[in-house]
């Protein structure tokens, strides 16, 4: 499973980045906002810290404008990959972007007919919104094994990317039921490596090792 983190915090991915922890990147007109940051630099940034995949989202609702918006987008950086809504126009152009050679990643994702059109339509990536279907009462997963399964009937090679992640068990989910990639905010995405009895074995050990007055080396 690939790791990217949903963020536009540009020391929180250079953070990550250095772990070795990140395949890319997925921002969004909301991260734009909150990072207080202009979107081109912003995202030339962001570019030049991490190889894969970063989303930059058009913000136009009508094919002309989201072409027009994909076009300034791609020229930011190699591995800028435009996000456009789940709409008609977000599709045509999805389709028409792809079939440059582009990646497209179609965002706001809600069922799964609309992942089936989206595979339809040549997206790169698929973003179903786990945590906000949550948010309604409804299982966010579900959908996402819904979408696995449709495009494993059908040999999609869209590939889905699990969004509006909120917790570590989201993640394991996601993973158990065989999404792509997961786009973790940063907090979560560190989250992951913590088990108490991890910390409480490192402890004991460490303590055992004192006892023990050697050095290694
Ligand atoms: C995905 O690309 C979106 O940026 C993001 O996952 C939305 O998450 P939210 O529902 O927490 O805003």
């Amino acid at each position: 499973m690939k790791f990217f983190v949903d963020t536009a915090d540009v020391r929180e991915i250079r953070e990550l980045n250095e772990l070795g922890l990140l395949d890319g990147v997925t921002t969004n007109p909301s991260l734009i906002l909150k990072s207080g940051g202009d979107i081109a630099e912003v995202t030339k940034e962001i570019c030049g810290i991490v190889e894969g995949p970063v989303s930059a989202e058009v913000v136009a609702t009508d094919y002309a404008d989201m072409m027009r918006e994909a076009e300034i987008l791609s020229r930011i950086a190699d591995n800028v990959c435009i996000k456009v809504p789940l709409t008609l126009d977000g599709l045509k152009a999805c389709r028409a972007i792809t079939s440059d050679g582009r990646k497209v990643n179609v965002t706001l994702c809600f069922s799964a007919n609309q992942a089936l059109l989206a595979a339809k339509a040549g997206a790169t990536f698929i973003s179903p919104f786990v945590g906000r279907i949550d948010d309604i009462g409804i299982d966010g997963m579900e959908l996402i094994a819904e979408i696995r399964r449709i495009y494993d009937n059908y040999d999609f090679q869209t590939e889905i990317l699990a969004a509006s992640i909120r917790t570590v068990n989201h993640v394991k989910q996601a993973a158990l039921i065989g999404a792509d990639v997961a786009t973790v905010p940063p907090a979560t995405l560190k989250a992951l490596v913590k088990h108490p009895l991890t910390d409480k074995g490192l402890e004991s050990f460490l303590a055992d090792w004192a006892k023990t007055g050697q050095k290694i080396g």
